[in-house]
């Protein structure tokens, strides 16, 4: 215990002084600093919305529901966080793009089974529904050096807004999910199709807090990424579809205009044949730029 709160009883003038100096010994400093500014914070804003009992016995229940909801495929926790706007926040100050790199956005619930190795041109849409698409990008370094044997894990909802562990037997497994290896010239492309816009799941406590408060669960259509590489700081992001509704309302408020590319149409029967697609598809390019590590 440190000196000025040595024994000090509780008291509502001193709470907070009082309950973080119960954290003074912790021995590791990280832990012991994070603690102290929580127990600050949250006592601050238990004195500014002076909460009734009722309230604090809902948020007891509100956090037990959030847990009770959570399974291997359904993140409720991971939910809360993104609509509070908290994953933007961590994601962004630990991922800064210095003005360089690929900015980052939200990791989201679903990343939540394995992306499969395909090969480069690989169709990721495994029951060929919806619009078809080709991705195509390039990954670099912060100098523009070409990234060869960069990994490319990509993953996105269907044409109705749902991921494939949404609909378990409905859909293929690993529907719309597929991990890339970039070639000498650091490029990767894959075929799929547009993804729509969705909301994020709202059959649980989250979606109850959502319908609240007057605010709907939608995410504009993305594209998700994880890009790796040795030598090379990772980035997780998405790219979003400029022509998309919700775009400046995300719903976890992970859109970012840097990330923002047009879905294009092309009416080219030769390239569509070359490609295995049908005659009118859409295009995104993506240059994906990873600072050192
Ligand atoms: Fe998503």
């Amino acid at each position: 215990m440190t000196d000025g709160t040595r024994g000090e009883l509780f008291s509502e003038e001193r709470s907070a002084d009082v309950v973080s100096a119960s954290f003074d010994g912790t021995p590791d400093p990280r832990l012991r600093e994070v603690m102290g500014s929580l127990v600050r914070h949250l006592h601050a804003f238990v004195k500014d919305v002076e909460l009734t009992e009722d309230e604090w016995n809902a948020a007891i229940g509100f956090l037990t529901a959030t847990g009770h909801k959570c399974d291997d495929v359904r993140q409720e926790f991971v939910l809360l966080s993104d609509v509070l706007g908290v994953s933007m926040l961590v994601e962004t100050i630990n991922h800064r793009a210095k003005g360089v790199g690929t900015e980052s956005t939200v990791l989201g619930p679903f990343h939540v089974v394995e992306s499969p190795p395909r090969p480069l041109g690989a169709d990721i849409s495994l029951d060929g529904r919806g619009e078809a698409c080709l991705v195509t990008g390039r990954v670099t370094g912060p100098g523009g050096e070409p990234v060869a044997g960069a990994t490319v894990d990509v993953w996105q909802a269907d044409a109705d807004g749902f991921y494939d562990v949404q609909k378990p037997g409905e859909v293929p497994r690993a529907n719309l999910r597929g991990l890339f290896t970039t070639d000498t010239e650091g490029t990767f492309w894959f075929r799929t199709i547009v993804p729509r816009h969705y909301p994020i799941p709202d059959d649980g406590p989250v979606g109850a807090l959502l319908e609240a408060t007057g605010r709907h669960p939608y995410r504009p259509a993305h594209i998700h990424f994880i890009v790796r590489a040795p030598g090379y700081a990772p980035v997780t992001t998405h790219v979003f579809a400029a022509d998309s509704a919700y775009l400046d309302s995300d719903a976890v408020f992970g859109v970012k205009p840097s990330l923002v590319r047009e879905f294009a149409v092309v009416e080219d029967p030769a390239r569509a044949a070359e490609l295995g697609l049908p005659d009118r598809f859409r295009t995104v390019d993506f240059e994906i730029v990873l600072l050192s590590a």
